[in-house]
């Protein structure tokens, strides 16, 4: 298979830089590509996504994304090249797991690709539309996780205030009927925060919009062992999906060697069971990490292992594991 890594900046490189050395060892056919991304395209091309970069990710069958974005760019302009692949790609599921939890969050509509713009006045404006059959394919997408799963899904919207929410929640209460076996409750935003925050293993699947989840997927991961553990799959219906951790580009300990490896080798292995289709290395991964969680954990995680030595215990594991 063909599989495009898009490091991009800060800790990207030195993240995606391990899911290679552990990609390598394991018994699949896959010819990576490494192509500029973000600011270090801006720094080379002047562009977050050259044409080069987009068109390779278009033939790939999967693309390996570290981590966009940082002070020294203009503000939001490496992420507008993260934007513009995911709405390229049409990735507008993206599954978000931690712990017992999956947020799954639409990720190609809402407030972050509406009309925006200044008005004469000096007034700045980001608009938030959805089109209802946007709803309609990634409620079907996460109706469809749930009932693999354990059958109860949380929608979760801010109905009572938003005209795009009401739609939300009308579109999901209907394809929800399809369901009869899921659960479903509607939850408003706000209060529902309070949910992840004390109880988020009670939780099986929370469904939201672009914006609610990215906010509530960050709040997930830090209940439950922060954003360096936690991974995340973008999948559309056909052509590649995008892996990639949910973190950023962590300015704060760029270069020091401690970030943790873990979102990122837990999006290989998501890579490796909805890309590859190797469900079989997708457990041999997420188990060789879950150990090196334990024997070799990294600085945010209470240990005191870099990031290289990480990958080490990582591929101890591993070999036993693939041999
Ligand atoms: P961040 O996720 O980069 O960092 C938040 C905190 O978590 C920092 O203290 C950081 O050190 C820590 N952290 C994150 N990942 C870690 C890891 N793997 N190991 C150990 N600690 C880790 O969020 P931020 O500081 O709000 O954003 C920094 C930049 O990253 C911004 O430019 C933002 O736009 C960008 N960003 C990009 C993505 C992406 O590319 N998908 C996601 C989020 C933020
Ligand atoms: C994420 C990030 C991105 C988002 C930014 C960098 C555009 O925070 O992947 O969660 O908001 O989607
Ligand atoms: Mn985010």
């Amino acid at each position: 298979m063909k599989i495009v890594c898009l490091p991009g900046d800060g800790i990207g490189p030195e993240v995606t830089a391990q899911a290679l050395r552990v990609l390598r060892e394991l018994p699949l056919d896959a010819e990576v590509a490494e192509l500029p991304f973000g600011g270090a395209a801006i720094d080379a091309s002047g562009e977050p996504l050259p044409a080069a970069t987009l068109a390779a990710c278009c033939g790939a069958d999967a693309v390996l994304l570290g981590a966009v974005g940082g002070p020294q760019w203009q503000p939001g302009l490496a992420e507008s090249g993260l934007l513009a692949l995911r709405r390229e790609l049409d990735v507008y599921a993206n599954l978000r797991p931690a712990g017992d939890l999956l947020v799954v969050r639409e990720l190609v509509g809402g407030l972050y690709f509406g009309a925006r713009g200044v008005r004469e006045d000096g007034t700045v404006f980001d608009t938030c539309e959805y089109h209802p059959a946007q709803v309609e394919r990634v409620a079907l997408r996460a109706f469809e996780l749930a009932r693999a799963r354990r059958g109860a899904l949380v929608s979760v919207d801010k109905a009572n205030v938003l005209d795009t929410s009401r739609l939300w929640r009308r579109v999901v209460t209907e394809v929800g009927r399809q369901y009869p076996d899921v659960e479903v409750r509607h939850a408003l935003v706000d209060s529902f925060s309070i949910e992840i925050a004390l109880q988020p293993e009670a939780l099986d699947v929370v469904l939201t919009e672009n914006m609610f989840g990215d906010i509530l997927s960050d709040l997930a991961s830090g209940m439950l062992g922060g954003l360096g553990v936690a991974a995340s799959a973008s999948l559309g219906d056909a052509g590649p999906g995008i892996f990639e951790p949910i973190h950023g580009s962590a300015p704060d300990i760029v270069g020091t060697g401690v970030a943790n490896p873990t979102a990122m080798l837990r999006s290989l292995a998501l890579l490796l069971d909805h890309a590859a289709e190797r469900v079989d290395l997708a457990r041999a991964v997420e188990s060789a990490v879950d150990a090196a969680l334990v024997s070799a954990p990294t600085r945010d995680v209470g240990g005191e292992a870099t990031t290289v030595e990480f990958t080490d215990e990582v591929l101890r594991s591993l070999e036993v594991a693939v041999s």
